[in-house]
């Protein structure tokens, strides 16, 4: 029998992406200027996947505002409340009885590919999918023999394996029964893994299928990585938009319906620019930059590899490397972001080492900054944050702030 029942579990805030969740669910966050949530939602229906049931909790009126019945996308979009976030068993408990049969689950807050969904739904029985990685902290690792689950080792300290679990699971009901038997982890969350060591415990066999695509989402860079990747796959598309004289555009360049792009902009594709932005005149966005609905990209701004939300301004004298802007922000002229240090060393968050030697800034919702603002590498600046002229603006700095 084919599947064709997804739940995806999205009432999650997450908390290690703020301050770009403190106004939304992190499965709302855009890549290539759409939720994490959709893109994983356009994968799985490109299998025949139709009846979807989200299990939404922080923030769920977003997630039922933008996907509504999912008539948009031609499937059917169920939802149910998880109004205390207590571990993934417990989530998956709340849609007991909405399922029949075999479905697929996934974490809302990856991205998977629909060659590797195609190939678990061919699969029968129980079967997780993992993907290889070198560095597995923080996820659950399998211990595995005979192609089979011997046991899933949630956030070792010393993995077993360099075999993650990607968090998409193709389960049959036998699964809502050990949910029943699960108790509170060491973490203090009823986990699905803890269920899965159950259902093994008790006979029934867990399979195992690597993917060989996947994007985890912990911390704000990882969108940006993610972001890159999948704009290589746009398609080319700026029919609806208004594009002056002297525009230069290379590469895939996908531009939403009532843009204007003024004269003298240059722009290096991947690129994606919503509807209802100005852009330019005389402009430099270049590859990897998402720049969402509404926005202003003035004259003299160069933007680089950044996401920048809805409703953003960043339109005199501005350059942006390597960050992400959240909506409605407005940068003053001549607000300039570093996205290298000038030792050239790896850039470190809050103490946190991510790996990357660009990185600019992760910057909240309605943040205002003054003339010749300078922002260092690696700041976080949350929500409605005023920044005022010529300061320079480093390290972590807590809504609401006021800098002058
Ligand atoms: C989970 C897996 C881990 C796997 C990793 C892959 C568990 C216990 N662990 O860990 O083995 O390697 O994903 O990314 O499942 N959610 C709810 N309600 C809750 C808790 C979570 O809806 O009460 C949702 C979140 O919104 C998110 C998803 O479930 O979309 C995953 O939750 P999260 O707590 O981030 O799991 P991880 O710790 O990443």
């Amino acid at each position: 029998m084919s599947i064709t029942q997804a739940v995806i579990l999205a009432a999650g805030e997450g908390t290690r992406m703020h301050p770009l969740t403190y106004t939304r669910p992190k499965v709302m966050l855009p890549i290539a200027n759409k939720p994490i949530l959709e893109h994983l939602l356009i994968e799985m229906h490109k299998n025949g996947i139709k009846d979807f049931i989200f299990v939404v909790g922080y923030h769920d009126e977003q997630i039922r505002d933008y996907f509504r019945s999912g008539e948009k996308w031609q499937v059917n979009i169920q939802y149910r409340k998880q109004n205390k976030q207590l571990g993934t068993a417990d989530a998956l408990r709340m849609v007991e009885g909405l399922v029949a049969g075999n479905f697929l689950m996934a974490n809302g807050d990856s991205i998977v590919s629909s060659e590797d969904i195609n190939n678990l739904i061919q699969r029968t029985g129980n079967v997780l999918s993992i993907i290889e990685k070198q560095d597995v902290s923080g996820l659950g690792v399998i211990e595995a023999r005979d192609n089979l689950i011997v046991r899933i080792h949630e956030k070792s300290e010393r993995p077993a394996s360099h075999l993650a679990n990607a968090g998409l699971y193709l389960f049959t009901p036998d699964i809502f029964e050990a949910i029943e038997k699960t108790v509170k982890s060491p973490r203090g969350e009823f986990e699905i893994t803890d269920s899965i060591n159950l259902m093994i415990n008790s006979g029934k066999p867990v399979a195992y299928m690597v993917i060989t695509r996947w994007f985890d989402f912990s911390y704000p860079w990882d969108l940006l990585t993610a972001n890159e990747s999948m704009l290589t796959e746009l398609r080319l598309s700026h029919e609806r938009a208004e594009i002056e004289e002297n525009v230069i555009m290379k590469g895939i360049v996908s531009i939403g319906k009532n843009t204007v792009v003024k004269s003298g902009s240059y722009i290096v594709g991947p690129v994606i620019i919503g509807g209802g932005c100005e852009i330019g005149p005389n402009c430099y966005i270049r590859p990897g930059s998402a720049i969402g609905d509404r926005c202003h990209i003035g004259a003299s701004v160069e933007v680089k590899n950044s996401i920048i939300m809805a409703g953003s301004k960043v339109p005199h004298l501005n350059y942006v490397g390597d960050s992400i802007i959240g909506e409605n922000c407005n940068l003053g002229a001549g607000t300039k972001i570093a996205n290298l240090r000038i030792d050239k060393q790896i850039i470190r968050v809050a103490g946190i080492d991510t790996k990357r030697r660009k990185l600019g800034a992760i910057i909240g919702d309605k943040v205002e900054t003054g003339i010749n603002a300078s922002i260092n590498t690696g700041t976080l600046i949350g929500n409605n944050t005023l920044i005022g002229p010529g300061v320079l603006a480093h390290g972590v700095i807590p809504p609401g702030s006021k800098i002058i």
